[in-house]
């Protein structure tokens, strides 16, 4: 079983807009809604490979209540954590041109008492589970440490800890030795506090993680492809892309793809590219199933293309 925690999830509303005019009253030609957050794509990844998950989530409010119903829908088993402050909901306007704004809220504040049922739920959990992937920004209330304290707990508890974050809650949570983090490059580069061009830089950055805590690094590279450095060695995987749709949500695919794939070594870097690189052909933030992976168009290597320059470096 491959839990999920999504400390701030989200109910996302998109519209689709013919074009965005500030000032103006823009009618939207379409609308859908969607249950958010960066650990619930992880787990519609894993249902939709036929693996069991189970996705622990703070609801609170209409929105809330919403995001539980929608994921009953999809079959999605939810361990609801109830709180008082409402889900938030996030806006996104497509244009018929591919762009995409966003509006992201804050989120509930988590109160003491909330955070606590919160690692209950995950403890509960957590004696079934294989992985436990705990995914996104952390909501007002928790402090930056706290990603840190449920690595502890859970590796206490005997699970293996997945870690896709950013910023504090990252850098903190690392000295906790993590099982694996997946910062994509823009991450990696935050974590180590200088640009990378080249994935040779990438490389360099993914060892220097490890060397602060994590036993293995995930690191997606857009385009580019993905690096494992773990223990055992280093892997660099790309995939052939016909064409690219929607990159919302593939480093979330990737990373339940490596879990899917038993979260270690080249084999399971392959999965993680096959997941990326097909996630970016669907539209939105829809994950991948297996009958829509296409293996053979996925490469692992030990042989590290370290000057190969990033098709987006990071600033
Ligand atoms: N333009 C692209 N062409 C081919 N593959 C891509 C492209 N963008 C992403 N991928 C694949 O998806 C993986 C994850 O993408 P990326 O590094 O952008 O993740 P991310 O920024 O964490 O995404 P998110 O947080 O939105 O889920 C990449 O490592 C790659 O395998
Ligand atoms: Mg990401």
């Amino acid at each position: 079983m491959i839990l999920t925690v999504t400390p701030n999830p989200s109910l996302d509303r998109t519209y689709e807009v013919p074009a965005l005019e500030r000032g103006e009253v823009v009618r939207a030609t379409g609308e859908r809604m969607d249950p958010g957050g960066k650990g619930v794509n992880v787990s519609r990844a894993v249902a939709a490979a036929g693996r069991r998950t189970v996705a622990v989530l703070p609801l609170g409010g209409a929105p809330g209540a919403l995001v539980a119903a929608l994921l009953d829908a999809q079959g999605i088993e939810v361990a609801p954590v109830p709180v008082a402050g409402a889900t938030r909901s996030n806006i996104a306007l497509a244009e018929p041109d591919g762009v995409l704004t966003k509006i992201n809220a804050p989120g509930p504040e988590l109160s003491a008492q909330e955070q606590e049922l919160l690692l209950d739920t995950v403890r509960a959990q957590s004696r079934e589970a294989d992985w436990i992937a705990c995914c996104g920004s952390l909501p007002r209330g928790l402090a930056p440490s706290w990603y840190a304290d449920l690595v502890t707990r859970a590796h206490a508890a005997g699970a293996r800890i997945a870690l896709d974050t950013s910023g504090r809650a990252l850098s903190e949570a690392l000295r906790a030795r993590p099982d694996v983090v997946k910062p994509n490059a823009e991450e990696l580069s935050a974590a180590v506090a200088r640009p990378l061009a080249t994935v040779g830089d990438a490389l360099q950055a993914a060892e220097e993680v490890r060397a602060l805590g994590a036993r293995a690094v995930l690191a997606s590279l857009g385009a580019d492809g993905q690096l494992l450095v773990s223990e055992a060695g280093a892997w660099f995987g790309s995939a052939r892309v016909s064409a690219v749709r929607s990159n919302v949500g593939a480093g979330d695919a990737s990373l339940a793809g490596f879990l899917i794939a038993g979260g270690t070594g080249p084999e399971a870097l392959a999965s993680a590219v096959a997941h990326g690189a097909t996630a970016v052909t669907l539209p939105g933030s829809v994950m991948p199933a297996p009958a829509d992976l296409d293996p053979a168009a996925v490469t692992v290597t030990a042989d590290i293309p370290l000057d190969r320059v990033l098709t987006e470096p990071t600033p």
